[in-house]
């Protein structure tokens, strides 16, 4: 079986989508595939809950309880390996990682950034490119690698600018197309491997 690790911080809508389409898509018999579990670095994390309703393995892996960075990765890696990861998927985790991290998931490791990369990466995406003009935003699936938003781009969706939209209201536009590519692409992807 393919096991699928997913990383959040928060609402896990994402994760969500993951799941939903694992499901629909019965990905274990076509794809021999399973999202085995979900990991946190909040305790607090919505999508905990919304992971754990789906009978999904549920870690927490508190960053605050580390020192360093490469003293949480070095734990957060031994939790993801724990579940033998075909893939680890970046769902809204919002941690930058090490080199080492990445490395070690090198060709395995995928994120979904809320813009079209290569513009707009970091924070604050959607109000920047409300600021900047933009009459498109998006959504990005890519590869991770030790470039922050760097990485191989998968897929990308687009949807438009409207007048009046608020950071809030391109998110939520925007979100609803992230729920549709990152499932697809890590179909495609898990077809493949
Ligand atoms: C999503 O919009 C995702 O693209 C973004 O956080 C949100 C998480 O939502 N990720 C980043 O900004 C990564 N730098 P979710 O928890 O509901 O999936």
């Amino acid at each position: 079986m393919k096991n699928i690790v997913i990383l959040i911080s928060g609402s896990g809508s994402n994760m969500a989508a993951i799941v939903r389409a694992a499901q629909r898509d019965h990905w274990r018999k076509t794809l021999g595939a399973q999202v085995a579990a979900v990991i946190s670095n909040r305790p607090q994390a919505e999508g905990l809950a919304l992971a754990r309703e789906h009978l999904i393995a549920t870690d927490v892996v508190d960053h605050t309880r580390f020192a360093t960075r490469e003293a949480f990765d070095a734990e957060l890696a031994t939790v993801i390996d724990r579940r033998q990861p075909t893939l680890v998927v970046l769902a809204g985790f919002m941690r930058i990682l090490t080199p080492a991290f990445v490395t070690r998931y090198e060709g395995r490791l995928l994120n979904i950034h809320p813009s079209l990369l290569p513009a707009f990466t970091g924070l604050k995406t959607h109000q920047r490119a409300i600021d900047a003009g933009c009459q498109v935003a998006g959504a990005t699936v890519h590869r991770v690698t030790a470039d922050l938003d760097h990485g191989p781009i998968l897929a990308q969706a687009a949807v438009p600018v409207l007048p009046g939209d608020t950071g809030e209201t391109l998110a939520a536009r925007v979100l609803t197309q992230e729920h549709l590519i990152y499932p697809q692409a890590i179909a495609d992807l898990l077809r493949n491997l």
